[in-house]
């Protein structure tokens, strides 16, 4: 039963439908007191958020926290926060599984050369191509954060090479890691790139004609990421020109891809709408729940955004 001193939370999910989340939450926090914007009387304590918008930080100036219901936290970075809350996001929550499946699905796909076949079998062909070995795909896993050194350690276990590279050094078992300024060298090992890195201003078009023409000949690109990671211009030029073989992306520049968006038809070019890794509810729930009773008992938590970085 709510009482004086028990947390206030607001939902802010605008795109999505909260009840279903806040009926989770009021099980895992049967003390809490719960809103769903805009029908908020009371100032909250923590918020969780989908897509939030700025009248919900106008005017919820007392929250200590805002929990994200997800993985990247760019979007909700770009509003103007105050300097004291902590913005924490979801850490994995059932997210980094199905972005193995999702890589290993696109890299398998491409590798057996799933795509020629369906279109050989629409044009009426039937033609068998040489086996291709995994050991012609190094693949190169860019960002070894939660999700990506996640997906690093799948691929490597299925028996492709692999390379990562991160911000800071990092080291994995079977796997060679870069970092900071050996990106080039990075790219020059890596002939499948998978984007696993938050959009941060420093990352914003890393996936540009300059850096996907170090990758190797015949490269194939699997974004998972975020849309502004990548130059969609130079992508074009670099399939047009061969170099690039194809791509599979999750995320895209404007969601929904705008009708005529020529990625939509590109015959080497797979798209899907953002879903590589939803997030689940009983997880992230239970994830949510936990940190705010850590936070009230005093204790701290993982998974807070350090601002100045943006992730
Ligand atoms: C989805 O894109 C997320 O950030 O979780």
């Amino acid at each position: 039963m709510p009482h004086q001193n028990s947390p206030k939370l607001a939902f802010c999910c605008p795109t999505i439908d909260a009840q279903p989340w806040a009926d989770a939450m009021a099980k895992a926090l049967p003390e809490a007191q719960i809103q769903i914007w805009p029908d908020c009387t009371e100032q909250a304590d923590y918020a969780i958020t989908w897509a939030p918008t700025q009248a919900f930080f106008d005017a919820q100036p007392q929250l200590k926290a805002v929990f994200a219901l997800g993985a990247g936290v760019d979007g909700l970075l770009k509003l103007r926060l105050p300097e004291s809350l902590a913005v924490v996001r979801i850490e994995d929550g059932g997210m980094a599984a199905q972005m193995q499946d999702y890589v290993t699905h696109a890299l398998l796909r491409h590798v057996r050369r799933f795509d020629q076949y369906a279109q050989d079998i629409r044009a009426g062909k039937w033609i068998q191509y040489p086996a291709q070995d995994h050991a012609s795909f190094p693949v190169g896993i860019l960002g070894l954060g939660e999700l990506g050194s996640k997906i690093a350690e799948r691929v490597r276990d299925i028996g492709f090479p692999v390379v990562g590279w991160s911000k800071s050094p990092k080291t994995m078992e079977g796997i060679r890691c870069f970092s900071g300024e050996e990106l080039y060298k990075f790219l020059s090992m890596s002939r499948v790139l998978v984007c696993a890195l938050p959009l941060t201003p420093h990352t914003q078009d890393i996936l540009n004609e300059q850096h996907l023409s170090l990758l190797k000949p015949g490269a194939y690109l699997i974004n998972i990421a975020r849309g502004a990671h990548l130059v969609e211009e130079d992508l074009l030029k670099l399939l047009a020109s061969g170099h690039m073989a194809g791509a599979c992306l999750d995320v895209m520049r404007t969601e929904p891809a705008p009708a005529n968006h020529p990625f939509r038809s590109h015959p080497q070019i797979t798209l899907t709408p953002h879903i590589s890794a939803m997030t689940l509810l009983a997880p992230s729930i239970a994830q949510i729940s936990q940190k705010i009773m850590s936070l009230r008992n005093g204790q701290a938590i993982t998974g807070v955004i350090q601002r100045g970085r943006g992730y």
